[in-house]
C-alpha cells in the first residue's frame, strides 16, 4: 500500500509539530523517520496511524483520503516502544486479540485465529511459548510478540516507534536483523521511528531525516551520508567537523588565507566549511590548507583521534589521522578536507535555522 502525507501540519494548542510536511512511502518499503527528540516523528507516525489527526494537509492510502478514517478503517498495525501486551492474556490470545475483537462479519473463526496466531509465532520465531504470559518472557521476547500481534490483523501498513528502544545493544542489533528478514518475507509497507542513526542506515531503504518538525532530507543511506543537503543533515548523520570561512574569488578563505579549496559555484561572501574527519589528507603546511595546534588527542581502535585548535584558539575541529601519528600536545598539523562542502552562512550553518538550505556541491580542488 503506498501512502501519500501531502503538506501535513499539526498543530497542539497553536504550538507547531510539524511543518507542512509531503512524503511519498513506496508500497512494500521500508522506510525509517529519524531525528532527535522532539522533531516530529512520533507525531508524523501517529498521523499516518489515524491516532491523532492532521490541523492541515492530507494522508493518502493508495488513492483514498485517510485522512479522517479511523485506526481500524486504516487497518494499520503497530507497535510502540512502551505498548505493553495484555498481561492477563497468554502469547496466542495477544496475537490473536486484533482479529477476536473484530465485528463478526470479518472475524474469522475460533480454531483459524488460532492457527494464524501459532504460524505467526513460528514467523517471529517464538515456537512453543503460545501458553506462556507476557511476564515469563525477556524484554526482546515481547517485542516479537507485540511485533506478530500487529502483523496479525495483516495490516496495510505496518508502523513501529522505536520498538527496540529499550533493549540493549546485543538484542536490538539481532532484532533489527530480524526485522529485515520478516520485512523481506511479508512485504508490509513498512514505517518505523529511531534516534538511532546506525538503526535507520542499516535497516531501512530510504531513511527520512527530520529536524524541528520539518523534513530536511529522504534519501538512501548513501544518499543522506554522501550528499548531506543542509548543515543539519551534515552535522546529524555521522562524524563532522565544520568551521566557519569566507568564500572568495571563486576560493575558501580560513581567516584571510585560502585553504586551498576552489568553490567556483557558491555564493561569495560568509560561509560554513562541513567535512567528515576520516576524509582528510595531511598536507606538509604552508599555503593553501589548514593549520592548527595538537589540542587533544586519542587513540580510538584503529585510528587516531585528533582535536585541532585552529587560529588561536577560536575555532576546534576534529581529524582523524592513523593510529601511529605522532600528533603530540601542541604540535602543528596541517590538513586539507578531501571531500567537504560549504553552506552559505544565510543557509541556515546555525543550529536554529528555520529555512531549507540552499545547497552548493562543489568539488574540491585537484578533482
Ligand atoms: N499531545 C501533545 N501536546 C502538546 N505538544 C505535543 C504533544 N505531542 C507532542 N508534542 C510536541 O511536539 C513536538 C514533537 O513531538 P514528538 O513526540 O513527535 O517528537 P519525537 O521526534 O517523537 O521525539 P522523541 O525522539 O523524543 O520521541 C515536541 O516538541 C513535543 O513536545
Ligand atoms: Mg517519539
Amino acid at each position: 500500500m503506498e501512502v501519500s502525507i501531502q503538506n501535513v501540519r499539526k498543530e497542539f494548542e497553536r504550538f507547531p509539530a510539524l511543518h507542512d510536511v509531503s512524503l511519498d512511502i513506496r508500497s512494500g518499503e521500508l522506510i525509517a523517520l529519524l531525528g532527535p527528540s522532539g522533531s516530529g516523528k512520533t507525531t508524523l507516525l501517529r498521523l499516518i496511524a489515524g491516532l491523532d489527526f492532521p490541523t492541515g494537509g492530507a494522508i493518502y492510502f493508495g488513492d483514498e483520503d485517510a485522512s479522517r478514517k479511523s485506526v481500524q478503517e486504516r487497518n494499520v498495525g503497530f507497535v510502540f516502544q512502551h505498548y505493553a501486551l495484555f498481561k492477563h492474556m497468554s502469547v496466542a490470545d495477544n496475537i490473536g486479540y486484533g482479529l477476536k475483537v473484530r465485528p463478526s462479519r470479518t472475524r474469522p473463526p475460533k480454531a483459524e485465529i488460532r492457527r494464524r496466531a501459532l504460524e505467526l509465532l513460528d514467523l517471529v520465531q517464538l515456537s512453543g511459548l503460545e501458553k506462556r504470559y507476557p511476564s515469563q518472557l525477556s524484554g526482546g521476547q515481547r517485542q516479537r510478540v507485540a511485533l506478530a500481534r500487529a502483523l496479525a490483523i495483516e495490516p496495510r501498513v505496518l508502523l513501529l516507534d522505536e520498538p527496540f528502544g529499550a533493549l540493549d545493544a546485543q538484542v536490538r542489533r539481532e532484532l533489527r536483523r530480524w526485522l529485515r528478514e520478516i520485512h523481506e518475507a511479508t512485504g508490509h509497507t513498512t514505517v518505523f521511528v529511531t534516534h538511532d542513526q546506525e538503526e535507520a542506515l542499516e535497516l531501512a531503504d530510504r531513511v527520512v531525516v527530520m529536524s524541528q518538525g520539518r523534513i530536511e532530507q529522504v534519501g538512501s543511506a548513501d544518499d543522506v551520508y554522501d550528499q548531506p543537503n543542509s548543515p543539519f543533515v551534515y552535522g546529524f548523520i555521522g562524524e563532522s567537523s565544520s568551521l566557519p570561512v569566507t568564500v572568495e574569488k571563486g576560493q575558501v578563505w580560513l581567516d584571510d588565507r585560502s585553504i586551498g579549496l576552489t568553490a567556483k559555484d557558491a555564493p561569495e561572501g560568509s560561509a560554513q566549511l562541513y567535512f567528515r574527519p576520516h576524509d582528510v589528507e595531511l598536507v606538509e603546511g604552508g599555503n593553501g590548507c589548514i593549520v592548527g595546534t595538537v589540542a587533544a588527542s586519542r587513540r580510538v581502535a584503529g585510528t587516531r583521534h585528533v582535536e585541532l585548535e585552529i587560529g588561536g584558539a577560536q575555532h576546534r575541529v576534529e581529524i582523524e589521522l592513523p593510529a601511529d601519528h605522532p600528533a603530540v600536545g601542541r604540535s602543528r598539523v596541517a590538513f586539507r578536507p578531501k571531500k567537504w562542502k560549504v553552506f552559505p552562512q544565510s543557509s541556515g550553518a546555525h543550529p536554529l535555522r528555520r529555512q531549507p538550505a540552499e545547497i552548493v556541491e562543489l568539488a574540491p580542488t585537484g578533482t
